[in-house]
C-alpha cells in the first residue's frame, strides 16, 4: 500500500537536495536533472558545487547546523521557484568510532549534522509544504539506525533518532497532503564510506541508490531501503530478542 502520492515523473518538478556535493546526494542531483526536475543543491562546499553542477542546478552553499542560514536558502528557492515539490536531505558525517573512542566534542559534531540538520531542514520548509498542501521531504537514516553496531557510536544513535523522526512527520504530515520518506541504504560506496576498514556486505555504487531512491518515491513508499538482500536481514536483526541479536552482531562482525 502506498503511504505517500505516487509520483508519476520528474519533469519539471522542484526539488532541493541538501549533501548533495558527494555521494549519494550528488548522484541524485545528477539523476534528477537527466530526468528534466529543476534541482536544487547545497552542501557546505561551494566549489563543490559549482565544480559538479555549473548552472544546471540553483547553488546554495549553505552549513546544515546553522538553522539561519537553512531557512534564508529554503525562503530564496522556494521564491525563485514559487514553492517545492520534494526536499531531501542527505548531510550527514560519520567516524567510526568503538565506545572507548567517545569524544564529546566529535559526537556534538556529528549529532548537529546529521540530527539538528535534518531538523533545520524540516523547520525551513514544513510551513511552505503545509501551504501547498502537497510536496513531500525525505531524510535520509542507515541500517545502523535498526540496531546498535560495533563502530556504530553516535552515527547510529542519529540514525536510529532519524527512523523514529520520520515516523513522526509522516503521523503529522501526510493526513495534510505533505508526503514523507525515510531512506535507509545499506553500504553506498562514497567518501563517506571509504574511510571503513571491514568488508562492507552488498556494497552498491551511488548510481544505483540514486536509481533506489527515485523509484521508492516514484511508486509512494514511505520506507525506502536497499539493497534490500541486506535491509532484509538487517530490519529482521532489529525484532530480534536481544541476547540472539547480540550474538549474531559479535558473530557477524567478529567484535
Ligand atoms: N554511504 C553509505 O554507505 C551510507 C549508508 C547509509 C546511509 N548513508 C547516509 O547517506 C547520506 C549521504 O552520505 P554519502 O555516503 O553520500 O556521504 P558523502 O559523500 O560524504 O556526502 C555527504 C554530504 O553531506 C554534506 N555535508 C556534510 N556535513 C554537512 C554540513 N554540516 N552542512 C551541509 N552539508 C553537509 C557533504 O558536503 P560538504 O562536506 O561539502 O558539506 C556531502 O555533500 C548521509 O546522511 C549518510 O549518513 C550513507
Amino acid at each position: 500500500m502506498a503511504l505517500n502520492r505516487v509520483v508519476a515523473g520528474w519533469a519539471g518538478r522542484r526539488v532541493w537536495i541538501v549533501g548533495a556535493s558527494s555521494g549519494i546526494g550528488a548522484a541524485t542531483a545528477e539523476l534528477l536533472l537527466e530526468r528534466g526536475a529543476r534541482v536544487a543543491v547545497s552542501a557546505r562546499s561551494a566549489q563543490a558545487l559549482e565544480d559538479r553542477f555549473g548552472t544546471r542546478a540553483l547553488i546554495e552553499p549553505l552549513d546544515i547546523t546553522d538553522h539561519g542560514a537553512v531557512q534564508a536558502a529554503a525562503d530564496r528557492i522556494a521564491d525563485a521557484w514559487s514553492g517545492f515539490d520534494l526536499v531531501m536531505d542527505f548531510a550527514g558525517t560519520y567516524r567510526a568510532a568503538r565506545a572507548w573512542q567517545l569524544d564529546p566534542v566529535q559526537a556534538r559534531v556529528v549529532v548537529e549534522a546529521n540530527l539538528v540538520g535534518a531538523l533545520n531542514v524540516v523547520a525551513a520548509t514544513q510551513r511552505r509544504l503545509l501551504a501547498q498542501g502537497a510536496g513531500g521531504i525525505a531524510l535520509v537514516s542507515s541500517v545502523a539506525g535498526y540496531a546498535g553496531l560495533p563502530n556504530s557510536l553516535v552515527y547510529g544513535a542519529t540514525k536510529a533518532a532519524l527512523i523514529n523522526l520520520a515516523e513522526t512527520l509522516w503521523l503529522d504530515l501526510a493526513p495534510r497532503g505533505v508526503s514523507v520518506y525515510l531512506v535507509t541504504p545499506g553500504f553506498v560506496a562514497t567518501p563517506l564510506t571509504a574511510q571503513n576498514r571491514f568488508r562492507m556486505p552488498a556494497l552498491i555504487g551511488a548510481d544505483e541508490a540514486a536509481r533506489e531512491i527515485l523509484a521508492g518515491i516514484e511508486r509512494g513508499a514511505f520506507d525506502i531501503h536497499f539493497p534490500k538482500r541486506f535491509t532484509r536481514a538487517m530490519k529482521l536483526l532489529r525484532i530480534l530478542p536481544y541476547p540472539l541479536m547480540f550474538r549474531l552482531v559479535r558473530r557477524y562482525t567478529g567484535l
